[in-house]
């Protein structure tokens, strides 16, 4: 609590709870991620990103500095991204637009982060929410992937998937797509311009 000197200033929103700037011992910044109602489902995407980036490191990758796991509070405290999430870099209405050689250094940036989860860790990891909003910018706008909450390790079980499953998939993938319709239809305007 006395990190985010009470709760003080939010720095971000999503499906777990709220995010707070905080400030280190040694003065470095930090983001505080606080899980809000104890739901079963947030206790268990907690879980799955603390132990994820416990042991995964790659400079494309969210830093987490340390966590909490008490009864009363569970937050996870990762470094602080001075430049947001590139979502809020894609709006029309910022007036300091990311110019082509920024979006294509996120792209790469991200795109290193994706591979090392793929390809550089064993069993490979999927994210399972890649989006946007889940790109954090460093001051100099060096892209970093967060929010692992969903995220799983690829177990090499060659068990083929059901069709229940493969059902239920591709439900989750269409529900997303038009979900997502708007924003993406935003994106491909934005990037051909
Ligand atoms: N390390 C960070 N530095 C700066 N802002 C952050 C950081 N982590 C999260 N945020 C902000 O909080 C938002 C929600 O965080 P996220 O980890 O995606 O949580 P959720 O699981 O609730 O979606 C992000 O989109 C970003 O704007
Ligand atoms: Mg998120």
């Amino acid at each position: 609590m006395s990190i985010t000197n009470n709760f003080r200033d939010v720095i971000g929103e999503g499906g777990f709870g709220k995010v707070y700037l905080g400030n280190l011992s040694d003065g470095t910044q930090a983001a505080v991620k606080v899980l809000s109602a104890s739901s079963k489902q947030g206790y268990k995407e907690f879980l799955a990103e603390v132990e994820l980036l416990l042991v995964v490191h790659h400079r494309n990758l969210v830093p987490l500095l340390g966590y909490c796991n008490e009864e009363k509070i569970m937050a996870l405290v990762y470094e602080y991204m001075e430049n947001g999430n590139l979502k809020q870099h894609l709006s029309e209405t910022r007036a300091d637009a990311m110019s082509w050689e920024e979006r294509l250094q996120v792209a790469v940036d991200a795109a290193h982060g994706l591979e090392y989860l793929h390809n550089g860790c064993k069993p490979p990891i999927i994210h399972r929410d890649f989006k946007s909003s889940n790109i954090l910018l460093t001051r100099d706008l060096q892209a970093k992937i967060s929010d692992f909450g969903l995220s799983r390790a690829l177990t090499t079980s060659r068990t083929p998937m059901s069709l229940l499953n493969l059902l239920a998939l591709l439900g989750i993938l269409i529900q997303r797509a038009v979900r997502q319709e708007f924003s993406t239809r935003k994106l491909i305007l934005t990037v051909s311009g």
